[in-house]
């Protein structure tokens, strides 16, 4: 299988194709030491046996089923305390790849990085940042896309997938071409520095944006009831609460889905 790109610049002209690996993330790290990779050189894998997922968890994915990817950036020209554009423009090009498909119900981000269909997860992302002084240097954006697995371990919060919504199976290789392009279009805004405009798209494609909904802060250990209203520009949430307006960071709060 060879999955270079065809119709980007540099997302994906480099791919790397692996059978079976611990973590594409883990091998882009290794990568990095011991050479300097071209921009938008990506590591897929029909597999993974020890995948990475947000704060220390793990990712499930079926062999052969699913996008299991790892994307070198080199957003040298990102200060470290701007890392959320990234994070906004690596979701919104998740986004944009989802919505080309037919899918009756709205995906949405869930605040920072999940993309969610209705209620259901179906990508996640992992982004591993290296820094140079106060500037990012190499940025290992990992991204899992459930496309054709039907079936998911319960321990899973929410799962879903692409065919689980459409009712049909997606070819992979197609499937990798069209997210590098939506990749590289949404990478391409940092670059050309469309920072408001992009937070702004961010900010509307919110899951639960402006809903009052249930929310549980780890700090204080209690449920609340508040509405989001937007993310700062350190990527923070800005949730409406008990007559305030604040700004929370990840591992600060979460919703409460059910
Ligand atoms: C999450 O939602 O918890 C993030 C999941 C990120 C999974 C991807 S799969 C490819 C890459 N390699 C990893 O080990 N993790 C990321």
């Amino acid at each position: 299988m060879n999955n270079q790109s065809n119709n980007t610049l540099f997302t994906g002209k480099v791919a790397i194709q692996l059978r079976s690996v611990d973590s594409t993330n883990k091998y882009a790290q290794e990568l990095l030491t011991k050479s300097t990779p071209i921009e938008g050189t990506v590591i897929v894998a029909d597999e993974q046996y020890a995948g990475r997922g947000q704060v220390g968890s793990s990712w499930l994915s079926a062999a052969c089923q699913n996008i299991i990817l790892s994307v070198l950036f080199h957003p040298k020209f990102l200060l470290a305390k701007q890392q959320f554009y990234l994070n906004a423009a690596i979701s919104l090009g998740i986004y944009h790849f989802i919505q080309q498909f037919p899918i009756p119900k709205t995906v949405k981000i869930k605040w920072p990085n999940d993309i969610y269909v209705g209620n259901q997860k179906i990508a996640g992302i992992l982004i591993e940042n290296t820094l140079k002084g106060t500037y990012l240097d190499w940025s290992i954006v990992g991204i899992g896309i459930n496309v054709n697995q039907e079936t998911f371990s319960e321990t899973l919060q929410n799962p879903s997938s692409i065919k689980l919504l459409t009712g049909q199976e997606w070819n992979l290789d197609n499937c990798l071409q069209a997210l590098y392009t939506c990749l590289e279009q949404q990478y391409l805004r940092i670059k050309t520095g469309d920072l408001v405009q992009l937070r702004a798209d961010y900010i509307n494609k919110l899951f639960q944006l402006g809903e009052e909904k249930k929310y549980f802060l780890e700090q204080e250990k209690r449920a609340i009831t508040g509405t989001i209203e937007g993310v700062d520009a350190y990527g923070r949430l800005m949730l409406a609460y008990e007559n305030r307006l604040q700004a929370f960071d990840m591992k600060e709060i979460r919703p409460i889905l059910r």
